[in-house]
C-alpha cells in the first residue's frame, strides 16, 4: 500500500530514520501544546458565553494534540516531562522546546485585536492545519498515521468551530462584522500559506523527510489541496479570497524550518 517501508514502534529501524521522526514529532507537539496556551489567551475576546465555551473546547483538543504526539515520543524512549515543565512554567518564552514561531506569544499576539480575528483564524489558517498535518496520516510511522487520523478529525472540527464563530460575527454585528472578516482574511492567508514552507525543490530537508515517507506529499500539492479548501470557505460565508498574497515564511507554521 505504502511506496514506503513502515515502522511500528518495537521495531528496529535505522538511526536516521529515528533521529528524523522525533524531531518532526517533538516539534509537532512542543507546538500543539504552545498553540493550546496561545489558544487560551484568546479567551479575552469571547463576546457570549458561547463563544468562550466553544474556544476552551478548542485549546482542550489541542493540548490534547500535544500530548498524543508526546506519548508516542515517550514510546520511543524519550522523556518529555521537561518540555511540558518548560511550556507551563514560562509560556512567554519557553527553553529547550521547538515551537513554531506563528505560535510564539510575541508574534501570535499581534495577530489578534477582536473575537472576529478569533473566528477568522480558524477558517483561514486552520485549513492549513488540515491540509498539512492531514498528510501525516500516511505517514511511514504508523503509530503517528494513527494518531494523526483522530488529530485530522479534530482540527476539521476546529474549521468548523471558525465556520460558526464567523457567521455568528455577521450574526450580531451585521455588515460591520463581515467587513472586518473580511479585512482580516490577507493577514491570515499570509501565515496560512506559510506552513507549507518553501516549495519541494528549494528544500534540502524535505527531501530527506519525504524519502524516508515522513513528509509524504510535495507541499505544493498541499498548498493547493488549502487554497482550494480555502476559498470554499470564504464563498460559504459570502467573503472574497484575496490574490497575490505572499506567504510569510518567518511564521513558519509548517514544521519545516528544521
Ligand atoms: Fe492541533
Amino acid at each position: 500500500m505504502s511506496q514506503w517501508k513502515t515502522y511500528e514502534a518495537n521495531d528496529q529501524m535505522p538511526e536516521e530514520y529515528r533521529k528524523y521522526l522525533l524531531e518532526l514529532m517533538l516539534f509537532q507537539a512542543d507546538s500543539e501544546f504552545a498553540g493550546a496556551q496561545r489558544v487560551m489567551e484568546n479567551m479575552k475576546y469571547a463576546p457570549r458565553a458561547e463563544e468562550a465555551h466553544m474556544l476552551s473546547q478548542k485549546a482542550f483538543e489541542e493540548f490534547g494534540h500535544g500530548k498524543y504526539i508526546w506519548d508516542l515520543c515517550e514510546e520511543l524512549g524519550v522523556d518529555t516531562s521537561q518540555r511540558v515543565q518548560a511550556l507551563v512554567t514560562n509560556p512567554e518564552n519557553p527553553q529547550g522546546v521547538k515551537i513554531i514561531n506563528g505560535f510564539r506569544k510575541e508574534n501570535w499576539s499581534q495577530l489578534f485585536t477582536q473575537w472576529s480575528d478569533v473566528a477568522l483564524f480558524s477558517v483561514v489558517v486552520t485549513p492549513a492545519a488540515v491540509a498539512f498535518l492531514g498528510q501525516y496520516k500516511d505517514s511511514s510511522y504508523l503509530p503517528w498515521a494513527r494518531t494523526s487520523y483522530k488529530i485530522y478529525k479534530e482540527e476539521q472540527g476546529h474549521l468548523g468551530f471558525g465556520m460558526w464563530a464567523a457567521k455568528r460575527v455577521i450574526e450580531f454585528d451585521g455588515e460591520k462584522g463581515r467587513q472586518d472578516l473580511q479585512d482580516a482574511v490577507e493577514k491570515f492567508m499570509t501565515v496560512g500559506l506559510g506552513f507549507f514552507g518553501r516549495s519541494a525543490q528549494e528544500s534540502e530537508h524535505f527531501k530527506i523527510y519525504h524519502k524516508l515517507g515522513l513528509k509524504p506529499r510535495d507541499p505544493d500539492d498541499l498548498r493547493q489541496e488549502y487554497l482550494e479548501l480555502l476559498e470554499s470557505k470564504l464563498t460559504e460565508l459570502g467573503l472574497e479570497l484575496p490574490k497575490n498574497v505572499e506567504p510569510n515564511f518567518e511564521m513558519q507554521l509548517g514544521y519545516s524550518n528544521t
